[in-house]
C-alpha cells in the first residue's frame, strides 16, 4: 500500500521545506555566532526537522532529545508536563533552541520552556516547523517559524496521525477516508 495514496493534498513540498530549513539554518548561524548552542528536539515529531535544521547550521552545536507530554486543557501554561525522556547535558549558561514539529494551542512549548528555564540556561528560543496561529490558546509566539499553515490536521516530515505518516518527505492533508479506518 503506497503511503502517498492516503494524501488528499500536499501543503508543503519537499523542495519548499528544504529551502526554508536552509534559510532558518543560515539565520540561526548568523544570530548565534560564537555562542554555546544546545538544540533540544522534542521527540518524536520534531526529529526529522531538527536533524535537517542542525545540518543547516554552520557552527558547532549540541543535540539533545526530550520526550514530554503536557496535560490538562485551558489556558494555564504553567500546567503539568510529564517528562518521559530527559536531556542529558547540563544547559546552565548555554543558549537553548527548543524545537518542535508544530505549534497548535501553544501549551507544549510554554510548559517545556518553563521547565527548562528552571535549569538556568543563558537563553531559550523556540523553533517550530509549522505554526497554526489560529489555534493558539496562550498568545505564545515562536521565535523561529518554518511555515504558518491554516487550521488543518497535517501529516508528514515528522508529523503523525496515530503514529503513522511521519516518514512522508512532504507535509500534507490526509484523505477523510483514512480517519475512520481501523
Ligand atoms: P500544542 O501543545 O497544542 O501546541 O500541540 C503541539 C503538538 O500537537 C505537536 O507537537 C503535535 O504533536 C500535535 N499536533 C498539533 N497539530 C497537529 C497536526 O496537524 N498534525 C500532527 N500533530 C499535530
Ligand atoms: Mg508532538
Amino acid at each position: 500500500m503506497e503511503i502517498n495514496e492516503d494524501i488528499n493534498k500536499v501543503l508543503l513540498t519537499e523542495e519548499q521545506i528544504h529551502r526554508r530549513v536552509m534559510e532558518l539554518g543560515a539565520q540561526i548561524t548568523k544570530e548565534y555566532k560564537g555562542r554555546k548552542v544546545v538544540m533540544i528536539c522534542l521527540l518524536k515529531g520534531a526529529a526529522y526537522f531538527a536533524c535537517d535544521l542542525s545540518r543547516a547550521i554552520d557552527m558547532p552545536i549540541r543535540m539533545e532529545f526530550m520526550v514530554a507530554s503536557s496535560y490538562g486543557s485551558g489556558t494555564h501554561t504553567s500546567g503539568s508536563v510529564a517528562v518521559h525522556l530527559d536531556i542529558k547535558d547540563n544547559i546552565a549558561g548555554k543558549d537553548v533552541l527548543l524545537v518542535d514539529d508544530i505549534i497548535d494551542s501553544g501549551l507544549t512549548f510554554a510548559r517545556v520552556k518553563a521547565l527548562l528555564e528552571t535549569k538556568n540556561p543563558a537563553s531559550i528560543k523556540t523553533v517550530a516547523m509549522c505554526d497554526k496561529k489560529a489555534r493558539r490558546q496562550n498568545g505564545l509566539e515562536a521565535d523561529y517559524v518554518g511555515f504558518e499553515i491554516p487550521d488543518e490536521f497535517v501529516v508528514g516530515y515528522g508529523l503523525d496521525y496515530a503514529g503513522d505518516y511521519r516518514n512522508l518527505p512532504y507535509v500534507g492533508v490526509l484523505k477523510s477516508s483514512v480517519y475512520g479506518r481501523a
